[in-house]
């Protein structure tokens, strides 16, 4: 027995010796690195949409380095996937914590951080929304979605929903049926549980041709036509059912270009959907977790959602952990009983423990005032961009979800060309700032192509969004 022991320890230490990591960075080449991608790498992800996608070896705060070290403010941030910074030392120590204590368990047992994080989600929404619900995770934003569709057709027993045109809501086969560009189905063959798509209140560009401050919410009372037609093909009078379970909504459109709503429109959306028996998913997969100054998105606008999808700064970027939260009438367990859906890493610590810290972290600090002062502070620089550089047509934003829309000389007429220039601009690395060289790392989104969306760390400097401001003329005086 004794020696049992020992071996084992012995073994322990060897394995322990033989899976220590080296810290250091790979000695090897951007062009290395490019040959060895043009031959064994799938060009069916997104990183070749540049035909020489830029290296990347470090990062930290609100900056990414490059093979030179020249630093590149980053205003994308992994797609709004580490809104607390990069690096964050809170959460990497409770990460590192983690891998010391239970890094591994299989997701069918129980331990302490899943319970624990579904609770602060689940007592939050209370708060906000007066809903006791639950919560179920899953392994990245797409497969919460495709989630979220099993709870609406488990419960609704509907297979079809609304979406809006622009809306994207990922691009597994479920999520592409919500996600509203054709380019995502087109090699794929038939959908047909495809969404319902409506038009989203995209004011700057209104489909219908009408002004916002007089318009009484037009594409609203739209829908509400489509409703009381009997013969427009989504409600039938005589049963009162709706064809479609559940819309599934973004909050402010992100792929879309970071599209603010007005104040009121959801819940007057909200009011139509009440009236038909249509249930309302908020999907804040991007929006989420302090990008626009509230812990969701939907909190600005007085409307109590059914479902919430949510991932990306669930964990800060250091786990793919998503996750949905339900009210209780469609997540009990009597109606979402064991096994309705599963996935084996998705109850896993690591991801758990992240999120856990990441919930601390804005439950205990005062983001809600910080994320709207420093939004406030940034929109104001870009309107004064906007006054000085013609070729900006249009700048808006939500706490620090910001939107600037690239036009011709005519200030209205999307220049498509002038965003792809910018952003590949930006990441040549030749800017200056304070006599140093950088970069600037930008997004793009929207209907037209044109539209540079702004997603910087919640927890960005003043200094920071001074830099972005100067570093943003500096691009446009060169283009334009
Ligand atoms: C609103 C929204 N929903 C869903 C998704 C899909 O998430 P993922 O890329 O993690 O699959 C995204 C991704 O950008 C998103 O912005």
């Amino acid at each position: 027995m004794v020696l049992l022991e020992k071996d084992l320890v012995t073994n322990l230490k060897e394995i322990n010796r033989q899976n220590a990591v080296e810290s250091t960075k790979l000695d090897i080449s951007d062009e290395e690195l490019a040959s060895i991608d043009r031959e064994y790498c799938t060009y069916g992800d997104k990183i070749h949409a540049d035909a020489n996608p830029k290296v990347f070896r470090d990062c930290n705060g609100v900056f990414m380095y490059d093979s030179d070290n020249t630093p590149f403010l980053d205003l994308e941030m992994w797609f709004a996937s580490c809104n607390l910074g990069y690096k964050n030392k809170r959460i990497r120590d409770a990460v590192v914590n983690q891998i010391d204590t239970l890094p591994q368990i299989s997701s069918h047992f129980q331990y302490d951080y899943k319970v624990l994080l579904s609770e602060k989600i689940a007592k939050a929404n209370i708060k906000r929304f007066g809903t006791k619900g639950r919560v179920h995770f899953n392994v990245g934003g797409s497969q919460v979605i495709e989630d979220a569709l099993k709870l609406i057709r488990n419960y609704t027993h509907k297979s079809r929903m609304f979406s809006f045109f622009g809306g994207f809501h990922g691009r597994t086969l479920g999520a592409s049926c919500l996600t509203a560009g054709y380019r995502y189905r087109k090699p794929f063959g038939h959908f047909s549980e495809e969404a319902h798509f409506v038009p989203y209140p995209y004011c700057y560009r209104c489909p219908y041709g009408k002004h916002c401050d007089s318009c009484n919410y037009y594409c609203v009372q739209q829908l509400r036509r489509e409703f009381e037609d009997n013969c427009a093909g989504i409600y039938d009078h005589s049963s009162k059912e709706c064809a479609m379970g559940a819309f599934f909504v973004e909050p402010v459109q992100g792929s879309g270009g970071y599209i603010v709503p007005p104040k009121g429109y959801f819940k007057e959306l909200k009011k139509v959907l009440d009236d038909f028996g249509v249930l309302f998913v908020d999907d804040e997969i991007q929006m989420g977790f302090y990008r626009t100054g509230k812990l969701w998105a939907i909190e600005h606008y007085d409307v109590k959602p059914d479902v919430i999808t949510f991932g990306k700064s669930l964990t800060n970027g250091l786990n793919p952990l998503g996750g949905m939260w339900a009210k209780e009438e469609l997540i009990s367990p009597e109606v979402w009983p064991n096994g309705r859906t599963h996935s084996t890493f998705c109850n896993n610590p690591i991801g758990m423990r992240a999120g856990y810290e990441v919930m601390s972290t804005f439950e205990e600090g005062d983001f809600e005032r910080e994320v709207a002062n420093k939004g406030k502070y940034f929109l104001d620089g870009l309107k004064e961009l906007e006054k000085r550089h013609k070729r900006i047509g249009n700048v808006d934003g939500l706490g620090l979800a910001l939107r600037i829309e690239c036009v011709t000389e005519d200030g209205y007429t999307p220049d498509p060309q002038l965003l792809h220039d910018i952003l590949a601009e930006g990441l040549k690395g030749d800017l200056t700032y304070n006599g140093k060289k950088c970069g600037i790392i930008l997004n793009k989104g929207s209907h037209y192509n044109n539209t540079i969306t702004l997603v910087p760390a919640v927890t960005i400097s003043y200094a920071e969004i001074d830099m972005a401001l100067n570093l943003l003329d500096q691009l446009f005086t060169r283009l334009s």
